[in-house]
C-alpha cells in the first residue's frame, strides 16, 4: 500500500511544487513506483515535467468529478519515471462546480483508494490557498509535508497550518505531520541559520535533518521542463533532494 504525502498548502513560493517534483523524480530514479498529482490550476508541476496543460485530455479535475472511476484514465506516464495526474487550466473553474457536491473534501481520497496498491509513494501538490483542492489533498493524505522557507516570517505560517490540520482531522483523524522541510536556505546569511535553529528548537524531530539550499539550478530546471535529476544531477539542489528522499524512506520505511 503506497503512502500518500500532501504538501501543506501555504502561501505562495515556499517550494511545494519544487519539492513534489524533485522528491518524486528522485524516488522514481531509485526504483520506487511514484504517482504525482497536480491539484494547482497554475499547473507548475505539470509544466515542470514537460507536459503542456493545454494539450492534455484529462486532468485531476475529471478525477475529482468521477471519484468512483479508476484514476488511471487521467494518469500520464512521464519521461522521468513518475506517473502524473496533471492539472489543466479548467481546474480553476472546477472549484465552484465541486462546491455543491456531497462529500466534496473526500473525492480524491475515494479515487486514490483504487490505485494505492500500484504505487510506493503518491505525492500531491496543492494550490497555495485553502479551498476544495487543498482540502482534498489533505484528506487524501496519510502525511503532510511542510516546507519552511528559512526567512524571518516562516514561523508565523505554522499556527495557521496547525489550525488547518485540526480542521482536516475532524474529517480524517489519522492525518499526521510527516515532517518539516527547511527550504531555500541561504548559507550566506546568518538569518537563515538562525531561523533554522529556531524551527528545530520548536519542532524537534519533526524537522528533517536535510536542508534544501537555495540553488539556481532548482529555479532554472522547470523552465526547460526537466526535473533537477535530469537538468543538473550533480547540483547542490539535486543532491539535497536525494538526501531528503533517503531520510524520508529511512524514517517511514521504503
Ligand atoms: N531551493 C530552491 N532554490 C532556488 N529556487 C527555488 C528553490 N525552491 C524553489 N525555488 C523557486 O522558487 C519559486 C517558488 O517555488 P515553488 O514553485 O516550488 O513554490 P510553491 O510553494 O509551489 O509556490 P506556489 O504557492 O505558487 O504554488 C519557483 O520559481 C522555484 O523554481
Ligand atoms: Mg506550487
Amino acid at each position: 500500500m503506497g503512502r500518500v504525502w500532501a504538501m501543506a498548502m501555504q502561501k505562495g513560493g515556499v517550494g511545494k511544487t519544487t519539492t513534489v517534483l524533485s522528491l518524486g523524480t528522485v524516488l522514481a530514479e531509485s526504483g520506487r513506483r511514484v504517482l504525482l498529482i497536480d491539484l494547482d490550476p497554475q499547473a507548475n508541476l505539470t509544466q515542470g515535467l514537460g507536459v503542456d496543460p493545454a494539450l492534455i485530455a484529462y486532468s485531476a479535475y475529471e478525477v475529482l468529478l468521477n471519484p468512483e472511476r479508476d484514476p488511471s484514465f487521467a494518469t500520464l506516464k512521464t519521461a522521468f519515471g513518475v506517473d502524473l495526474i496533471p492539472s489543466s487550466l479548467d481546474l480553476a473553474g472546477a472549484e465552484l462546480e465541486l462546491a455543491g457536491k456531497v462529500g466534496r473534501e473526500l473525492l480524491l481520497r475515494k479515487a486514490l483508494r483504487q490505485v494505492r496498491e500500484r504505487y510506493d509513494h503518491i505525492l500531491i501538490d496543492p494550490p497555495p490557498s485553502l479551498g476544495i483542492f487543498s482540502l482534498n489533498a489533505l484528506a487524501a493524505a496519510n502525511h503532510v509535508l511542510v516546507p519552511m522557507q528559512l526567512h524571518a516570517y516562516a514561523l508565523q505560517a505554522m499556527p495557521q497550518l496547525e489550525q488547518t490540520i485540526q480542521l482536516v482531522r475532524d474529517i480524517h483523524p489519522s492525518l499526521a505531520i510527516g515532517g518539516i522541510i527547511c527550504t531555500l536556505a541561504d548559507r550566506r546569511t546568518n538569518l537563515s541559520g538562525q531561523i533554522e535553529q529556531e524551527v528545530r528548537e520548536r519542532y524537534g524531530d519533526l524537522v528533517f535533518t536535510t536542508v534544501i539550499p537555495m540553488n539556481v539550478k532548482l529555479a532554472e530546471a522547470p523552465t526547460s521542463g526537466l526535473p533537477i535529476t535530469v537538468y543538473a544531477p550533480q547540483s547542490a539542489g539535486a543532491l539535497a533532494y536525494k538526501a531528503l528522499a533517503t531520510e524520508l524512506e529511512s524514517r517511514y520505511g521504503g
